[in-house]
């Protein structure tokens, strides 16, 4: 007798069923990934596949937030930016909204004017400059002394040096004088104008441009008491002999300045073209003593101080 084997369907369908339970589960977790994936949620905050080519290199905290918050133009940009500085984010975007509207955004401008806090009105948001720094203290117009401060370590000049009538910290002498000697072995002289300002002094100085030519005339020449870094005892005015504030920049001695001072410990503080970032007219005269180190990084980096200070010291 032939009997025809008959197959069990059971276990084939348990077989079947478990194989449609993995693929499901996997297709499952797949979805899940795309759709909790940092891609997908960029892509559903609104920006394009370029975009988030883009975003996704920048550091998490970026990524979680562009996924978090509103499609944001600026956003890329502005990251990219050498000097970007994350605390200063949503001031960066303020600012571009009331400076810029529909215009080209020059992005390094709105990174380099909001770091120094030139985004307020000169005056309006000031702090009291962080003491501890030392000689790399920051004074601006967003920058205060502590009320009528007055260094402790001011010595005369001599007249060798100087005009008659100047001081100056003992440490900046110091270097002014090697500095001094080590143009002089060039043929050329320097001699300081103006240095050490008390409180009072700097106050006459403002209060006589501004009842002279006015608070604008007078806030782009001069400080005002206790935001002058003459107030310090760090800062010089230097001049050749019979140069004054229109011809010594064009001098030999302001173009050995130009190249060496950094080596002395000085930095040039308001240069030509970053008058909106110092807040102040181009000086071609004004040195600020920091110490050789960081006059060096100064000079480098091609920053104002008050950039370099804002990305490098204020942390
Ligand atoms: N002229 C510089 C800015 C001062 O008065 O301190
Ligand atoms: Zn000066």
């Amino acid at each position: 007798m032939y009997y025809k084997r008959r197959v069990k369907k059971g276990p084939i369908i348990a077989i079947v069923v478990i194989i449609l339970v993995i693929i499901l589960v996997i297709c499952g977790i797949n979805l899940y990934k795309y759709y909790t994936s940092d891609e997908y949620l960029l892509g559903e905050a609104g920006y394009s596949e370029k975009e988030i080519k883009e975003i996704l290199k920048f550091d998490e905290k970026y990524i979680t937030y562009a996924i978090e918050n509103k499609y944001e133009d600026d956003f890329i940009p502005l990251i990219k930016e050498k000097y970007f500085l994350w605390k200063n984010y949503d001031n960066y975007i303020k600012y571009i909204d009331d400076v810029y509207g529909d215009k080209k955004v020059d992005y390094s401008k709105v990174i380099s004017l909001v770091n120094v806090g030139a985004n307020f009105e000169p005056y309006t948001h000031t702090k009291k400059t962080d003491m501890d720094k030392g000689n790399a203290i920051l004074v601006n117009k967003y920058t205060s002394l502590p009320e009528k401060y007055a260094p402790s370590d001011v010595v005369e000049m001599s007249n060798w040096y100087s005009y008659p009538g100047n001081s100056i910290r003992k440490e900046v002498y110091d270097a002014f004088r090697e500095m001094f000697n080590a143009a002089k072995e060039e043929n050329l002289t320097l001699i300081v104008n103006s240095s050490y300002r008390t409180y009072e002094v700097q106050k006459e100085i403002y209060d006589d441009y501004e009842s002279n030519r006015g608070k604008e005339y007078a806030d782009k020449y001069a400080a005002r008491p206790d935001f002058s870094e003459h107030q310090t005892g760090l800062s010089v005015d230097i001049f050749s002999p019979g140069s004054n504030m229109s011809t010594f920049e064009g001098t030999d001695e302001f173009k050995w300045l130009s190249e060496n001072s950094y080596k002395y410990g000085f930095i040039l503080r308001y240069p030509k073209g970053k008058e909106d970032i110092t807040g102040y007219s181009y000086e071609a005269w004004h040195y600020r003593y920091v110490g050789k180190d960081l006059a060096k990084k100064v000079y480098d980096s091609g920053l104002t101080y008050d950039e370099y200070y804002a990305y490098y010291l204020d942390n």
